[in-house]
């Protein structure tokens, strides 16, 4: 098991890494999951020296493979998410942010899984793991269901949690469905995969040139590639995706294949109340402005009245 009160020295890490922060978003050579998986599990149980065994993968979105892990203490069982890269710059981006959020969030106020370790594979230079805590979730389409209220709760959730993000001066650029994790039992969520993950100053970063993905295709802000504007707004245009999408019950891969105005109201044409339905729409509409000076602010859409009334 990782033991909680000796983290590893991650900014010995950071030191190295952040030197390689022009290196541009390129992998190695995609690799067979299952030998990943043995390379990983040595190496988790070299560093915590407890075994851990990787039970299940739970995601190959090739060159990433998210693993879920335990330890075999039977006592203190403890589960982990693993997930390994071979995109150094991908991989530090996200377990620099994870890091910095830890750092500038206190526990009360959780908005994203607990950074654990990270590391190199030593045997295979061009992986890198990053470990997180993991999270029980249900599935997120499950939000909606014609229940008014639970998606009023969504919303507001989803609201905070961005607020919270970039108070914290990091851009997500990748909110959508399942980088969104509801975690059992109370259905509070969860932002997860920072790999394209922007810090606020980084002005290096504001033209998007150096990446060669911006986003997931029907979640990314039509703004993005506008100079000078105002970052934060390309996740509330995602997030307006996520809503969307989620209440219309369209899978992630088929948004890209929807207008937006259809997506928007086919997601509408669901809720019943007429008052709820023009609220919502408004809210969406506010989302979802493709002049990103106009769409709202998390402080906008926090006094709204589909979520105030
Ligand atoms: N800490 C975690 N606990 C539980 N499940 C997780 C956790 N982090 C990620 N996941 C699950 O793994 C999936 C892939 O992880 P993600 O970081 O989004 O990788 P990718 O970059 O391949 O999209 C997520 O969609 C989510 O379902
Ligand atoms: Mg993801």
């Amino acid at each position: 098991m990782i033991n909680h009160e000796q983290k590893p020295p991650l900014n010995l890490f950071f030191d190295v890494l952040s030197k390689k922060s022009h290196i541009p978003y390129k992998s190695g050579k995609p690799k067979n999951p299952q030998s990943v998986m043995k390379e990983v599990e040595q190496v988790l149980t070299h560093i915590s020296e407890k075994n851990l065994k990787i039970t299940h993968i739970v995601s190959f979105n090739d060159p990433i493979l998210v693993f879920k892990a335990e330890s075999d203490v039977p006592v203190q069982k403890k589960f982990f998410c693993v997930k390994i890269n071979s995109c150094i710059r991908a991989a530090t981006n996200e377990a620099s942010i994870l890091q910095a959020l830890s750092d500038r969030c206190n526990t009360s106020c959780r908005f994203f899984p607990q950074l654990e370790n990270f590391f190199e594979i030593p045997s295979k230079k061009k992986h890198f793991a990053i470990v997180t805590e993991w999270v029980d979730t249900e599935p997120m389409y499950s939000v909606f269901k014609n229940s008014i209220k639970s998606l009023k709760m969504f919303t507001t959730q989803l609201v905070f949690l961005l607020h919270h993000l970039h108070a914290s001066r990091v851009i997500s650029r990748d909110i959508k469905p399942s980088n969104l994790l509801l975690c059992k039992p109370y259905r509070t969520i969860l932002v997860c995969d920072f790999d394209l993950g922007i810090f606020l100053p980084d002005m290096k970063y504001t033209s998007y040139e150096d990446m060669k993905v911006p986003g997931t295709p029907g979640f990314i802000d039509p703004a993005f590639f506008v100079k000078n504007s105002d970052l934060t707004k390309c996740d509330i245009y995602s997030a307006g995706k996520t809503l969307a999408a989620l209440v219309a019950n369209v899978e992630e891969k088929h948004v890209q294949k929807i207008n937006t105005s259809h997506l928007v109201k086919m997601a509408c044409s669901r809720i019943h109340s007429e008052t709820h339905k023009k609220n919502f729409q408004d809210l969406l509409q506010l989302m979802l402005n493709r002049d990103s000076k106009k769409r709202g602010s998390t402080k906008d859409l926090i006094m709204h009245p589909f979520l105030c009334n």
